[in-house]
């Protein structure tokens, strides 16, 4: 055997017994699937609120309890109890208040396509075309929003977050609700500035 061929069996051995211990990863578990998916993924199902019309699964999860979310703030605001967030919807609430919801219907869909595009709900139905998390939650940037968020007001809408979740079972698996506890934890920087 020429000194070259030798080396090419050698290669060929080390290869063989590289590919094999690469393949021992097939036994590890598969990476979870994605928060999306776990809310019922691409699935069509009929759309409740638009008759006639479907809807992905894992989109109509986060669109109720994003609308809990929605329902609970308002009543939050009307509570005038103090540290109440109506200064940070002011904008909103006063169209609300004079039966304008279209801005409260946009806020809602951005909300959707917000948390449905970032967890795992890439279709373009979901495409997320607002503001980035910064600007949106900078008054200086975003008329629309009232008054900076303190840490207080953060955890206050993320506990809001929390029991439209169980309102509307989400939170009955620990794991998906953990996980999107974390999503909502990793957003806090950006938004209380
Ligand atoms: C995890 C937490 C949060 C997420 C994911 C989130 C996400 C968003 C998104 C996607 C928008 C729409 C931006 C746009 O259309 O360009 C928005 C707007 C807004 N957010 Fe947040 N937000 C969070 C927490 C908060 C908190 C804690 C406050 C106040 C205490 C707040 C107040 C607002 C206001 C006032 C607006 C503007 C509403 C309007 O258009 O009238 N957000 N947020």
């Amino acid at each position: 055997m020429t000194k070259y061929s030798k080396f090419a069996l050698c290669a060929l051995v080390f290869g063989a017994l590289t590919f094999t211990s690469c393949s021992s990863d097939d036994n590890d578990p598969a990476p979870p699937a994605s928060i999306y998916a776990r809310l019922g993924g691409t699935t069509m199902v009929s759309d409740p609120d638009n008759p006639g019309q479907m809807i992905e699964q894992g989109r109509l999860s986060y669109r109720k309890v994003i609308n809990s979310t929605v329902g609970l703030i308002v009543a939050d605001v009307q509570s005038s109890a103090s540290g109440n967030l109506g200064a940070h919807f002011a904008p909103l609430l006063t169209e609300v208040g004079a039966g304008n919801t279209t801005n409260l219907a946009i806020l809602v869909d951005n909300l959707t396509d917000f948390f449905s595009f970032n967890t795992g709900g890439t279709n373009a139905v979901n495409t997320y075309s607002g503001r980035d998390m910064v600007s949106a939650h900078n008054p200086a940037v975003n008329p629309r929003m009232g008054v900076v968020s303190t840490n207080a007001d953060f955890t206050k809408f993320e506990g809001y977050v929390g029991q439209a979740a169980v309102a509307n079972g989400v939170a009955a698996d620990t794991q998906l609700y953990t996980d999107i506890v974390a999503v909502l934890e990793s957003l806090r920087d950006p938004i209380v500035q």
